[in-house]
């Protein structure tokens, strides 16, 4: 019994041996999509010494990122960094350095080892993106997707790489948020979905794992429980303000779901139930709002334009 379990136990840490040689070790990054999130991922991956190309539609475009990304290490470096400002100055040098933007993502991706969709939440535009690069990335890229809602397998399935596809799901703002959902198809292989871990791990985040189901796992919990305020806030049960500063001292959550919806904006908030609810529309958690349509109508999106459920300066 006791030359058993040391033969098993011998056994199991060659096969995780074997396993590890095999992964991935993913050094040079290509990001698509400049805009919130992709900025945000290009930034975290270039500070943690991966080479990074970050490609966007424009030019002026991609100075806007890329100057959101200096803004960005400014702040991360007067704090990690608050001591030694010649040790921050060389970090912001460095990063930069590992940062390089294009123009026209076929002609990057011929050397990278994983590229990261951050584009529109438009599942036709997502797939002729991958269709393309497909055809121009080498045999062992990865492709990741960085969808809130969307799901990775219809992505997956319109590129020849299925075993190499996962979803990479970064949270806003990216520097800040530790949280990584590394998102498994059917299809993705465990060599892949490794690889994708060790990344999020090597970019500062934690990662979790979670099949390619609505929202994954934070947005899962998360959207029905707004659209469940604002129904409660429809019915006149509640003022908007009393649920706020109900959830945060009550539940300790640091926003209430109001001040959420507005930053995380209304007409994204809008889309995700949309889709849901046309994926199950006998769910009730998935239920669209009248009151949430007729703000997104009127165009009262949130912070970025200035009110959604209350008006910002
Ligand atoms: P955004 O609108 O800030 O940025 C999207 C960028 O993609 C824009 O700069 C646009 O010019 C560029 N773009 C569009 N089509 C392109 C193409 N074919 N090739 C190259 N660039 C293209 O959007 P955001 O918020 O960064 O979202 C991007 C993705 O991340 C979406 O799939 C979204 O669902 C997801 N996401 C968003 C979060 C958020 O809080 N905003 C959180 C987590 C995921």
């Amino acid at each position: 019994m006791a030359f058993a379990t040391r033969h098993f136990v011998r056994a199991a840490s060659s096969d995780a041996a074997t396993a590890a040689a095999k992964k991935l070790l993913i050094k040079h990054v290509t990001i698509i999509g400049g805009g919130l999130m992709g900025a945000g991922i290009a930034q975290v991956a270039a500070a943690s010494g991966h080479t990074v190309v970050l490609v966007d539609q424009s030019d002026e475009i991609l100075k806007k990122s890329t100057k959101g990304i200096e803004e960005s290490l400014k702040r991360v470096t007067k704090k990690k960094f608050a001591d030694k400002p010649e040790a921050g100055a060389e970090f912001i040098k460095t990063t930069l350095k590992n940062l390089t933007t294009s123009t026209d993502a076929a002609s990057v991706v011929h050397s990278t080892d994983l590229v990261i969709e951050a584009i529109v939440e438009n599942l036709e535009v997502k797939n002729e993106l991958f269709k393309t690069l497909d055809k121009f990335a080498p045999e062992h890229t990865i492709f990741a997707s960085n969808t809130s809602s969307l799901q990775i397998t219809k992505m997956a399935n319109a590129t020849t790489r299925q075993d190499r596809f996962g979803g990479l799901h970064f949270f806003n703002p990216v520097p800040m948020m530790k949280l990584v959902e590394v998102v498994r198809t059917p299809m993705t292989s465990q060599k892949t979905f490794e690889s994708l871990v060790d990344f999020s791990k090597a970019v500062g985040k934690s990662p979790v794992s979670c099949k390619d189901t609505p929202g994954f796992i934070v947005n899962r919990l998360l959207v029905p429980y707004m659209m469940e305020a604002v129904r409660l806030f429809e019915r006149g049960d509640a003022s908007k303000e009393d649920i706020d500063v109900a959830m945060k001292l009550g539940a300790g959550y640091p926003m209430g779901p109001f001040e959420l919806l507005d930053y995380v904006g209304l007409d994204t908030s809008k889309y995700i139930i949309d889709g849901w609810h046309s994926l199950e529309p006998n769910n009730p958690l998935f239920a669209p709002s009248p009151l949430l349509n007729k703000l997104v109508e009127e165009k009262k999106l949130g912070k970025k334009t200035g009110e959604g459920f209350y008006k910002y300066k």
